[in-house]
């Protein structure tokens, strides 16, 4: 289906307010964002307008109840200076079955696909080209009932923002396991990109933080024994020369990332399991010497090394970063991929198009 975006220019752009020098994460919104509403059994009135504030009713559900869903996405730009954008098919097709777990209306690849492709087309000169940086892409949904009653929803709005980002991590993340807190149970859903699994894990983070630690690595909610996810990332061990990381049970997210960092580990002709990954084996494997790497992976993190895993008092201090080959050579060719400077074997990458914004 063809979804017409009626686009309206900002009047004054904002960039020359923006250090690209020295881009943080997640502090900057360009000049345009995109909107639609979910009325009447349909998507309506897609548009593109000058970034701002939104207006909204106190009693819009999405408020009370939390039924919101996001994803994360990077815009990079090639040494031609195409836009280019990264696996928007696999973030969509997770994107819809979020919305599905949370009872909110599916959005069809086409006007994901538009919403993004014209947006970032808009705001190209967004997008940095320094090291490590990218234009970091935030869709989001959130119900709009006016209604301060529990109902399945029918009013919807999609959203999307985009930032100019650097590194969601400049150093080495330390990570302690939960051991009191849950962030996903079976039947839960700890495999949607849902809002409200980011916001229960706030009071974790900041106790986790308080002991001297980054993020929460999150174990399954029964024994506190296997590990699932770290609080902004999926998450990889590599013991003995075996990369292994949490096997996708129903409470871990399928993160475009991991499933890409999968792909490019076995085409190096390295073993990955998918599995269940124990803490008391990789603590006796830390003891022999044969736990060698620790690594997220996510979008926004992109390949971010472990420094640290604390578990039932005891702290793994993994090996010296510059060590690792392995996640060393997965990072380049990941990050040389999405902004053009590796062959793209895998056909991940499409250049941004946009055949409405050239016509304003
Ligand atoms: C991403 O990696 O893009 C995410 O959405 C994780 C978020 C918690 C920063």
């Amino acid at each position: 289906m063809d979804y017409t975006i009626e686009i309206t220019r900002a009047k004054n752009s904002r960039i020359g307010e923006v250090d690209f020098d020295n881009l943080q994460f997640g502090k900057f919104y360009s000049d345009h964002m995109f909107l639609a509403e979910y009325a009447n059994g349909q998507w309506q009135n897609a548009r593109i307008i000058p970034f701002g504030d939104l207006q909204l009713s106190p009693a819009s559900s999405f408020m009370h109840y939390g039924q919101a869903i996001f994803e994360g996405m990077k815009a990079f730009k090639d040494e031609n200076g195409n836009a280019l954008l990264f696996r928007t098919d696999q973030n969509h097709k997770r994107w819809n079955i979020s919305a599905k777990r949370m009872g909110m209306p599916e959005i069809p690849f086409d006007l994901f696909n538009a919403a993004l492709n014209e947006l970032v087309s808009l705001d190209k000169n967004w997008i940095p080209t320094q090291d490590g940086c990218s234009l970091y892409l935030r869709p989001f949904m959130f119900a709009t009932d006016v209604h301060v009653g529990i109902r399945p929803t029918e009013n919807f709005t999609f959203c999307i923002i985009t930032s100019p980002a650097g590194r969601y991590y400049s150093k080495p993340v330390r990570v302690l396991a939960a051991d009191k807190y849950v962030r996903a149970f079976p039947g839960g859903t700890g495999y949607a990109k849902a809002s409200g699994n980011y916001g229960a894990s706030m009071l974790p983070l900041k106790e986790a933080i308080e002991k001297g630690y980054d993020q929460v690595l999150w174990m399954d909610g029964f024994e506190f024994r296997y590990a699932e996810e770290i609080g902004s990332m999926n998450v990889f061990f590599i013991v003995d020369g075996v990369v292994k990381t949490p096997a996708l049970v129903g409470t871990i997210l399928d993160g475009v990332t991991r499933d890409s960092c999968i792909q490019l580990l076995r085409s190096y002709g390295l073993t990955v399991e998918e599995t269940r990954v124990d803490l008391n084996e990789l603590l006796k494997a830390y003891r022999e010497g044969k736990l060698q790497d620790a690594f997220g992976t996510g979008t926004a993190a992109s390949v971010a090394p472990i420094s640290h895993i604390g578990y039932k008092g005891t702290v793994m201090e993994l090996p010296a970063v510059e060590s690792r080959e392995i996640s060393i050579r997965l990072k380049k060719d990941l990050e040389g991929i999405k902004t053009g400077n590796v062959v793209d074997k895998f056909n991940w990458v499409t250049k941004v198009q946009s055949p409405l914004s050239a016509l304003v």
